[in-house]
């Protein structure tokens, strides 16, 4: 009777499971202590030290992820944890982690709003009790125990004792580095001078998050499905049809959240160097006077970086006129001479309109498609495609998403002939992609917000297509995911 009830049982499992010689949770473990042995002797290196969760955040500890072979070992030592937790977890506790997200998302915007990180460096490594935070910060003390806690066991902030909480590796992250007075005095000036990562966090948090959470209702929303802008986004839905969230910050009492929002869009720029932009793209191979177009470049940043290393090309500055003016006065204080030898020119231009006819080397997009739908993609595309000789290079910044599985050999063949176009995978039993967040995460922000979209290499492949470019190469630059360059030409 036992025998059969177990036959039964075992014959529903899956062969996978049936045959596997060793565990899974073996093997899990074992590419852990694998890796973590190497990982071990780079961190006897006084120049390499491993990250500790108790520390503040110190920049040294990511120079060891500088070596690829470091990072890779950190990459799997993650997915393999990550992988582990949802395998032995009861299946409650594993649904929990998602199902609580917005809890987490919640208590982690109190923090940050509430200046937390920042008061907690003021009181140094011995923490402070919450009822002293709150103090500070006119916050409800037992409240505050309650979010700083479930954080805490999230490994943002760290409980000493009952109570008294202070700053570790992750809280670090939230804090703007200024005087917790200063910020409680004018608290809409918090991000002003920042590197505005605090302000991409809060941003997301609060604008983004209120987006996220009519989801739902806007797939089924039969109207908003047919709004290609960002009228037709999950934030509209919470702000009311018709509304999108630069006419939310237009209004006078918005006038932080704008604030906070120009500091984040600072802050996400930032996350790419101008040696990476530098990188991305072989720009000694054009020849002296070259137009190269930054095509909603802003103020320019990325073709004033490009500028520092190739003084020689001649770019063109395109964006609305608002950011043009500042442009203007950007490029005069970073690149004086450029503005003065006729390297640069600014233009006011939508990339929504007909781009002027010229004999132009480079369209430089960078991270303008992820803003839109398909629709308002295949419009700048085609705008480009039309202005574009048959020597024109389209140059594409954005995040490749990887798919959560491998990719088919038969669509690996296919990208033989594309250098860098094959997402780099994770070794079986690992999910392909590490369970690596970001790139979801942009991705779910870009839909929430403005209505738009981080693509994977077949949905950028089937845009370009659909305007008739063709990618030739992909630049991936490691633990720069924001900065892979796509390269196209007309066909
Ligand atoms: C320590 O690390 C630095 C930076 O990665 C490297 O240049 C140096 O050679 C290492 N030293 C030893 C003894 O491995």
């Amino acid at each position: 009777m036992h025998a059969m009830m177990s036959l039964r049982a075992t014959s529903r499992l899956s062969p996978l499971i049936r045959y596997r010689a060793k565990s899974n949770l073996a093997v899990l473990a074992e590419i852990i202590s694998k890796n973590a042995a190497n990982l071990e002797k780079v961190g006897q290196n006084s120049s390499t030290p491993l990250p500790s969760i108790d520390e503040p955040f110190h920049p040294q500890t990511e120079a060891f992820r500088q070596d690829p072979a470091n990072a890779e070992a950190a990459a799997q030592i993650v997915a393999a944890s990550l992988q582990l937790a949802a395998t032995l977890s009861s299946p409650m506790e594993a649904l929990y982690h998602v199902a609580a997200g917005p809890f987490k998302g919640a208590a982690l915007r109190v923090s940050i709003e509430a200046n937390i990180a920042e008061i907690l460096r003021e009181a140094g490594p011995g923490g402070l009790h919450v009822n002293d935070i709150a103090k500070q910060n006119g916050q409800d003390p037992k409240k505050l125990a309650r979010f700083l806690r479930y954080l805490a066991t999230n490994h943002i902030f760290q409980e000493v004792e009952p109570d008294v909480f202070r700053n570790n590796r992750i809280s670090g992250l939230l804090d703007t580095g200024k005087d917790s007075k200063a910020i409680l005095a004018d608290p809409d000036a918090k991000y002003d001078g920042t590197t505005g990562v605090t302000a991409i966090v809060a941003h997301h948090l609060d604008e983004i998050t209120k987006g996220s959470v009519y989801a739902w209702e806007h797939l089924n929303d039969a109207e908003a499905k047919n709004i290609q802008d960002q009228r037709g986004s999950p934030m509209a839905k919470y702000l009311g049809k018709g509304k999108n969230q630069w006419e939310w910050f237009e209004q006078p009492d918005q006038l932080p959240r704008r604030k906070r929002f120009d500091m984040a869009m600072k802050g996400a720029a930032a996350l790419q160097s101008s040696e990476a932009i530098r990188a991305g793209f072989d720009w000694s191979k054009l020849t002296k006077g070259s137009i190269v177009v930054d095509v909603g470049g802003g103020i320019g940043f990325a073709a004033a970086s490009i500028a520092d290393g190739f003084p020689d090309l001649h770019y063109v500055v395109q964006d609305l006129p608002g950011a043009i003016a500042n442009a203007k006065e950007f490029w005069q204080e970073r690149n004086p001479k450029a503005v003065e030898k006729n390297g640069v020119t600014f233009e006011a231009h939508s990339f929504l309109e007909a781009q002027p006819k010229r004999d132009v080397s480079v369209f430089f997009v960078k991270h303008i498609v992820h803003g839109f739908t398909d629709t308002y993609c295949k419009q700048i595309l085609d705008h480009l495609r039309s202005a574009a000789t048959d020597k024109t290079v389209l140059v594409l910044p954005e995040f490749i998403v990887p798919h959560a599985c491998r990719l088919p050999e038969a669509e690996k063949q296919a990208r033989q002939n594309v250098p860098g176009s094959i997402d780099p995978e994770a070794p079986a039993p690992l999910l392909a992609n590490y369970g690596s967040q970001l790139a979801y995460g942009a991705d779910m922000a870009m839909m929430f917000g403005p209505n738009g979209q981080e693509r994977t290499y077949r949905e950028m492949d089937n845009l370009l297509t659909n305007s008739n470019w063709k990618i030739t190469k992909v630049h991936r630059q490691a633990g720069q995911m924001s900065v892979n360059f796509y390269e196209a030409v007309p066909v």
